[in-house]
């Protein structure tokens, strides 16, 4: 895992938020590569909910909303909580499931009897501090689609079944974040929810299950390195009749990136009962009134963005070069998926000491970077400019030859086959537009 903590630093993918002051526990910054790929992440994703299947609308709440929320969502109640046990020596605290002995971790020493500890951020809304202006930021963003069901169902004049998707931040007083982008205490959720009937929540549910499989796997996850955990009654959370988690493959061990929840009434019934707006649903055809089921397909887009960075890094000792002798250097290749993958083109002049092939180069990064995200580098041997956009995981560089001058084409090479390939430069949009489409 360090290694690829060290990538992400070193490349500008994720710096440590706040670091020229020590940084600031498990809140993480996403630098210039970082939030391209994490924008690519959140484009997927919104396009397969919103355009690959039907009935499904957007929606962007409010991080803010009505303490009355939380109340009536669960939230403040002992359900969304840690068990947590404190060190009678060092008063560190940590969470009871997660220690192996009943001594700490830390120290050895004795630890206090178990005590619940709400998860919800706390601030203030307004001038004054007082009971009266507290508000929490959100912990899952569903609940912003869940107040506004009514909105939505009538302004889109939508029948069930239909879904609410949405992305945004969320936060949680995690006690123990931890093992990088996995367990912040600000993070980034992609959310659906799907409204049903009932009786068809039990279908839905193996439906959806299956969606976020494949999903997952078209985006470039290994199926060998996805599984999926039924949670058992006790374990789930406090909304949940059913829950399944999909769990991948970390360094660190199986792990939670998606949830698949059938929350049933749970949240329309109590936010009618607590606002006394009548949240239920009247089937025009069938004349009944009812509160519909909640299937929600619930996934971090960090947890997802690191699964993702996991399973594309590869280290080839000896480098990726048959050509030339084996370096002593171990390379490293990200093998994302190109829709994935934060630059998506290289130019590079094969030589930077003659400015003509320069300023093809330049002319060519010119055209290609309205399109795409491109780099363009002139530094260092091409070897070495080849190994740094291998890092990074960029598909394709464009080498400006001497041939480039005589002849009007430029060298396409594969990031993965290291292919090279020959391409007309009035042809080369068209080409990037086909392989990176
Ligand atoms: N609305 C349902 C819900 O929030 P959850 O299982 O608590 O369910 C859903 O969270 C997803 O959000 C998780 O599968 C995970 O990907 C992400 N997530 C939850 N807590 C997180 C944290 N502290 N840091 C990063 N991601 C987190």
């Amino acid at each position: 895992m360090e290694k690829i903590v060290s990538l992400c630093k070193r490349r500008g993918f994720v710096f440590p938020s706040s670091e020229i002051y020590g940084g600031f526990s498990s809140c993480y910054d996403y630098g210039p590569l970082g939030v391209e790929m994490k924008n690519n992440i959140k484009k997927l994703w919104w396009d397969e909910m919103t355009k690959n299947h039907e009935n499904i609308v957007g929606l962007d709440a409010s991080i803010l909303m009505s303490p009355k929320v939380w109340q009536a969502s669960g939230h403040l109640s002992a359900g969304f909580a840690d068990v947590l046990v404190e060190c009678k020596s060092c008063h560190k605290r940590f969470r009871e499931d997660e220690l192996k002995e009943k001594k700490c971790p830390e120290c050895g020493g004795n630890l206090t009897e178990p005590r619940k500890f709400n998860l919800m951020m706390k601030t203030f809304v307004g001038p004054v501090e007082d009971e009266a202006s507290i508000a929490y930021l959100r912990a899952e963003t569903c609940q912003g689609i869940y107040v506004n069901f009514k909105n939505v169902l009538n302004s889109m004049r939508l029948k069930i079944p239909f879904g609410i998707c949405q992305i945004g931040k969320a936060f949680r007083n995690e006690i123990t974040p931890r093992d990088f982008l996995y367990r912040m205490r600000e993070f980034e959720q992609m959310e659906m929810q799907w409204f049903c009937h009932p009786k068809s929540a039990d279908k839905f549910f193996e439906f959806w299950l299956n969606e976020r499989l494949k999903w997952l796997q078209s985006i470039g996850l290994k199926k060998e390195n996805l599984r999926i955990h039924e949670v058992p009654e006790k374990e789930r959370a406090h909304y949940a009749r059913r829950q399944v988690d999909i769990e991948y493959k970390f360094p660190f061990g199986w792990k939670e990136i998606e949830g698949v929840h059938n929350r049933g009434d749970w949240d329309l019934s109590n936010h009618s009962k607590h606002s006394g707006e009548d949240l239920k649903y009247f089937d025009e055809k069938t004349k009944e009134r009812y509160f519909p089921f909640i299937i929600e397909t619930s996934i971090g887009v960090d947890r997802l963005f690191f699964a993702l960075l996991c399973d594309a890094y590869e280290e080839i000792k000896g480098g990726r070069t048959k050509t030339t002798k084996p370096t002593k250097e171990v390379e490293i290749l990200l093998r994302l998926d190109k829709r994935i993958a934060p630059v998506k083109v290289a130019v590079l002049p094969l030589v930077r000491n003659k400015p003509e092939l320069v300023q093809k180069a330049k002319e060519i990064y010119q055209i290609l970077k309205v399109h795409f995200v491109c780099q363009y580098d002139e530094t260092g041997s091409i070897g070495r400019r080849y190994r740094r956009q291998d890092e990074i995981g960029t598909p394709f560089c464009v080498t400006v030859d001497f041939d480039t001058l005589k002849d009007e084409t430029v060298t396409i090479r594969d990031r993965d086959t290291m292919e090279q390939e020959r391409v007309k430069i009035e042809k080369l949009l068209d080409y990037m537009k086909e392989k990176l489409s």
